[in-house]
Parts: structure tokens; C-alpha cells; sequence
């Protein structure tokens, strides 16, 4: 009906049209037509009112034509310009209904035609309302351009100028409009901003996720998501996203790549942001199966692109550049790795590291040594220098230190294993670097940088490699493992014959044991292998494998909010180590 109310509007306009371009200003003298196309239009418009109120196509047609016919009659130069402008009066008032509504609050005119290819729970989204309107302004764009199109004087021969100014017109409608209509809503899907919508259901929300998938986040996703919901909603169905489209299956794929088994309003609660899906799942509260790392994605996949700002991006320095030691290939035989964790490897992260190492460099064909400081009998230094005096190269302590020494010096590669502790090193690890001191003689050497060193005491076993390893629980390497690097850098510049090879941070360390972070485990126990196997077979480690440990998979702010409700899981209730999952 509706449409019918629209139809016979424009037919009455265009009736109008076609006597105006015959008679031209004489046309007002034909009252009976005229006054019969004004109160059809008006009865039109009035019914129009009455059973629909806001159909602002009819009433933006309608009214300008009213107004227009009407001042034939009482504004005699208005009416005038109006009879000789039908088609143009025609396309402003198209323009301002395109125009208009949203200006005030209104829903753009085309959500009524794009409503039709999208499931209700979709067209009810923001998201779909602020698509709407960049097109509905599109479409006033095309309106001004038909507009422009009409009252241009083409030529000085009537019937041609008349052609002309109602063909051209046509041509942005059809070919601009149809793109408008047919591609735009679908290309701006899951890329406009809005907030996101709260759904009702898990079925709206269901059937609305493919629409929704935000474009920019599910770049590189290949993944199938199989939902296995109880309770109030029992759904059963999968998401495969792939090539940046989601598609919803209802039913049971065989071999999903992660499984959901949750109550539905447990499920929708999570989805609408009302409670911490970390918490839940903590709590035990819904399953997950197989590859657990969509978990940390899924809600960013489907949020729409926010217009709030986005987490700050702190201006970094140039990194700076350090050239790392290399070696020739296969220098490397003997390697000792000194672990100054108080944790065992089943717990340690930094072990972790160097465990893996380990693996590759076993695989390479080297012999590594390793060494428990903790297990180990080192007394603290008392500076009594007698190692530089009395005793030259030994230590007034007669504890494990003597052959510890002795392996250090003697190893191509030494690796300092450290968790980060106050940003520095351990205390074990640190009274261990102190207790190097009768490897070195007194006196004081300038290298070519300029820097002041002591000389080796063994020159004669040669250049010598050295690694650092540590893991922090803060998810950032600057101005959190500074202290630690400095230290290093400076063993490095500050050593005659011991060069660093490299290094390895682990950030936000303690949270990689949750089932979530399997990938990122993965990522850097590969790393570290790899690493061990190039140092040795190569002679030196490649930036991009020191660089694995400490690339987060997921934003600061979700870091916090995950640490934050861990711990307060434990806080005065349970004892960490008996409580977290081991990392081996
Ligand atoms: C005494 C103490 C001090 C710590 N200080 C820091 C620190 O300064 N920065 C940081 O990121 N993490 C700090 N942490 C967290 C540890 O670095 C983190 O738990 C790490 O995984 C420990 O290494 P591990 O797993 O090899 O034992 C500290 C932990 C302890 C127990």
C-alpha cells in the first residue's frame, strides 16, 4: 500500500509534468485538471499521513508539488518558475528527503529498501543505521547531480533541451544509485564504526555475526567455531570464517577447529559484554576445545570497528640498534647454560627458553652443560680483591665458584638464564656475575669504542659467545628489563674476549601457561630451538627469533584485565604454584 501511496504521487507529478512542458504558464488556466492533480495529491498525502506518518519519500514528493501547483495560483513568480521546473522541483524534493531525515534524528530514507535483504536482528544494529546514512548521503549527492542535470540549458532547440534534461539525469541514478544500493551496504558491513549491539537472542545474534565480521581484524582468519549451546536456547551450529567472510551453519561440523560448549545465556551475556568471558572460563564455567587461541580474537572479530579511541600508542624510540657477535659457522661446540631461577623447569618460563635452546643445539651437534646456580654453593663476593693481589685468579672461597669459573671460561657460548626480578637479574645470578670477577686481571684496557676494561686472565682460550635469557611478568621490554640489558651490555663492553651473541625477553611470562596462550608457547619454543640449532651450525641468531619472546598476541588493555581477574581468582585463597599449569 505504501508503494501505491508512492506511485500514484509520482504518476500525479509526472501527469502534472507533461501538461506544464505542453502548455507551459497557461496550464493555470486549466483548473479542473489542475485543481483535480492538487487534491488527488493532497488526499494522497493525507491517507499517506494517516496510515504510515513517516514516509518521507511520499510526503517530500507530495508536499513540493503541492506547494509548487498552489503558488501558480497565489505567488504567480514562484508558480511560474515552478511550471517550468517540474523535473527539477522533482529532484529537490528526492534531495531533501535524502538529506534531511537523519539530520534530525530520523532513520536515513533508504533503511526501508535496505532492510529487505538482511535479517531483522541485523537492520536493528547501529551499524546498520550509520551504513544507511552514508548512503542515504550518497544518494543526495545524486539528487544535486540530477538536479544540476535538469535546469542545465543544453540547447536552443526545445524538444532536444527537453530530452537532454530528462534523460541525463538519469544516468547518475542508475549507474551510481544501483552501485549504492547492490554493493556499498555489503563492502561497508563490519567496517563503518558503531557501538556495538546488545542482542536479545543467541539466534538474532547468530544469524547477525556474518554480517557482521569486522573486516580489518579477521585478515589472515581461517578458522571454523562450533557452537554446542545449552539451556534457555539450544543451538547447535559453526562459524567458518575464512577470506575475511563468515559464513553460520546450523548443525555439527565434524571436525571443527575449536568447540564451544557453554549455557546460551551464559554464551550471550558474554557476547553482549554484560560479564568477562576470562572470568568464566576460569571459573570453569563453559568449555573449549581444541585450538583455544580464537578466544582471545572472537570478540574483536565481531565488534564492530569501535569509535572510541583506541588503546594509546606510545611514541617509540628508534630501536637501537645492536650488532650482536657473529661468529663463523660451526665454531660454536661447547655451550653452559647458568640458570639463576629459583623455579624448576616445570615452572620456570625462562627455562622454558633455554630447554628449547637446548633441543636445537643438541640437534646441531653441540655439547651443552647445564647448571643450576640455586643448587649450587656460591658465597656473596666480599671485595677483598685478593683475586687481583695475594692470589691472582682466585678467590679467597673455596666453594663451587672455583669450577664454575673454569667452565665459564672455557665454553664457545655461555648462557645467563635469569627471571626478571625487580628489573634486574636474580640475587643467585647476580652473586654469580660478582664471583666472575678473577677472570679478569686489574689493570685497564681501552677498546676502540673508548670504553675501559679489564684484560682477560685467559687470553689464550680465546673469543667467547654469551646469550641472555629472562622472562618478566609485565608485558612490556621497556623501562622493565633495562637494568637487566644494561648489566649485560655491559658485561659485553665491557669484557675483552666475551661478546653477546643475543637475547631473549619474555613478556606478560606467567599467563603463557593458560590453555589460550597455547600458540604463543608454540611460537617461542620454536624460536628458541631454532635459535639454538643457527648459533651453532651458523655462527650467530637472527632479530627475528630474539624477537618472538616478547611479541604479544593481544593488547595491553586485555593483558591487565586477564592478570587483573587472575590473580583476584587467588588473592588469600590458594597457593600459585599448586594452582596454574605447569609449562612442561
Ligand atoms: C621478587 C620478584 C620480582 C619480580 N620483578 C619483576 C619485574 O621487575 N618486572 C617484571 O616484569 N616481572 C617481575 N617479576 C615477575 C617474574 O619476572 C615472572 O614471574 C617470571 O616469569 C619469573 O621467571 P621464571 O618463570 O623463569 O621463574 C618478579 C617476580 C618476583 C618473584
Amino acid at each position: 500500500m505504501k508503494l501505491i501511496n508512492r506511485i500514484i504521487a509520482l504518476t500525479l507529478v509526472m501527469t502534472f509534468n507533461i501538461i506544464a512542458q505542453v502548455k507551459h504558464y497557461e496550464v493555470r488556466e486549466l483548473y479542473l485538471i489542475v485543481i483535480g492533480i492538487l487534491g488527488l495529491l493532497i488526499i494522497n498525502l493525507i491517507v499517506n499521513i494517516v496510515k504510515y506518518k513517516k514516509d518521507f519519500i511520499t510526503i517530500g514528493i507530495s508536499t513540493i508539488s503541492i506547494i509548487g501547483i498552489i503558488s501558480i495560483y497565489l505567488f504567480p513568480i514562484l508558480g511560474e518558475i515552478y511550471v517550468k521546473n517540474v523535473i527539477a522541483f522533482f529532484y529537490l524534493s528526492l534531495l531533501l528527503i535524502a538529506l534531511l531525515p537523519q539530520l534530525f534524528n530520523q532513520e536515513p530514507f533508504t533503511i526501508e529498501i535496505s532492510k529487505g535483504g538482511y535479517p531483522e536482528s541485523v537492520t536493528k544494529t547501529e551499524q546498520f543505521l550509520n551504513i544507511n546514512i552514508l548512503i542515504a548521503y550518497l544518494w543526495a549527492l545524486i539528487f544535486l547531480m540530477a538536479l544540476v542535470l535538469t535546469i542545465i540549458p543544453y540547447s536552443s532547440d526545445k524538444l532536444l533541451n527537453t530530452i537532454l534534461s530528462t534523460a541525463l539525469p538519469i544516468i547518475p541514478q542508475v549507474t551510481i544509485g544501483i552501485f549504492a544500493a547492490v554493493r556499498l551496504p555489503k563492502y561497508l558491513m563490519g567496517r563503518v564504526k558503531a557501538k556495538p549491539y546488545k542482542f536479545e537472542s543467541i539466534e538474532d545474534m547468530f544469524m547477525a555475526m556474518p554480517y557482521g565480521l569486522n573486516k580489518s581484524e579477521a585478515k589472515g582468519v581461517d578458522t571454523l567455531v562450533q557452537f554446542c549451546l545449552m539451556g534457555k536456547e539450544k543451538v547447535e551450529g559453526y562459524f567458518t570464517i575464512k577470506d575475511q567472510i563468515c559464513t553460520y551453519t546450523k548443525g555439527k561440523h565434524k571436525n571443527p577447529v575449536t568447540k564451544i560448549i557453554s549455557d546460551s545465556k551464559l554464551w550471550l551475556d558474554i557476547s553482549n559484554g554484560d560479564i568477562s568471558g576470562d572470568e568464566e572460563y576460569l571459573k570453569g564455567n563453559y568449555q573449549v576445545e581444541g585450538d583455544m587461541s580464537i578466544l582471545l580474537t572472537f570478540g574483536k572479530l565481531f565488534a564492530p570497528p569501535s569509535s572510541t579511541i583506541k588503546e594509546k600508542k606510545i611514541k617509540k624510540n628508534k630501536r637501537e640498534v645492536f650488532e650482536y657477535k657473529k661468529f663463523e659457522p660451526k665454531k660454536i661446540k661447547n655451550i653452559v647454560i647458568f640458570d639463576g631461577g629459583p623455579r624448576n623447569n616445570k615452572f620456570s618460563k625462562t627455562t622454558f627458553m633455554t630447554d628449547n635452546f637446548t633441543k636445537g643445539a643438541i640437534e646441531a651437534g653441540a655439547n651443552v652443560e647445564y647448571i643450576k646456580l640455586s643448587k649450587m654453593d656460591i658465597k656473596n663476593c666480599s671485595g677483598c680483591y685478593n683475586c687481583w693481589t695475594k692470589t691472582p685468579g682466585e678467590c679467597i672461597y673455596k666453594d663451587d665458584m672455583t669450577e664454575l669459573r673454569r667452565k665459564y671460561r672455557e665454553a664457545d657460548l655461555v648462557v645467563f638464564s635469569s627471571p626478571l626480578y625487580i628489573f634486574n637479574v636474580t640475587g643467585t645470578m647476580k652473586t654469580f656475575m660478582d664471583r666472575l670477577l678473577p677472570i679478569m686481571k686489574p689493570y685497564m684496557l681501552s677498546d676502540k669504542y673508548g670504553n675501559t676494561l679489564h684484560p682477560d686472565r685467559f687470553p689464550e682460550l680465546g673469543e667467547q659467545g654469551f646469550l641472555v635469557f629472562s622472562s618478566g611478568g609485565f608485558p612490556e621490554v621497556e623501562h622493565n628489563f633495562d637494568g637487566l640489558k644494561a648489566m649485560y651490555h655491559g658485561w659485553n663492553s665491557h669484557s675483552e674476549n666475551a661478546h653477546l651473541m643475543g637475547e631473549f625477553y619474555l613478556t606478560a611470562s606467567e599467563i603463557i601457561v593458560q590453555p589460550v596462550y597455547s600458540k604463543r608457547r608454540e611460537l617461542i619454543s620454536e624460536a628458541c630451538q631454532k635459535a639454538g640449532k643457527q648459533v651453532v651450525e651458523d655462527g650467530y641468531i637472527s632479530q627475528e627469533l630474539m624477537d618472538v619472546p616478547s611479541k604479544l598476541n593481544i593488547t595491553k588493555e586485555i593483558f591487565k584485565s586477564q592478570a587483573d581477574m587472575f590473580w583476584s581468582t587467588m588473592d588469600g585463597k590458594k597457593a600459585y604454584l599448586s594452582s596454574v599449569p605447569r609449562i612442561k
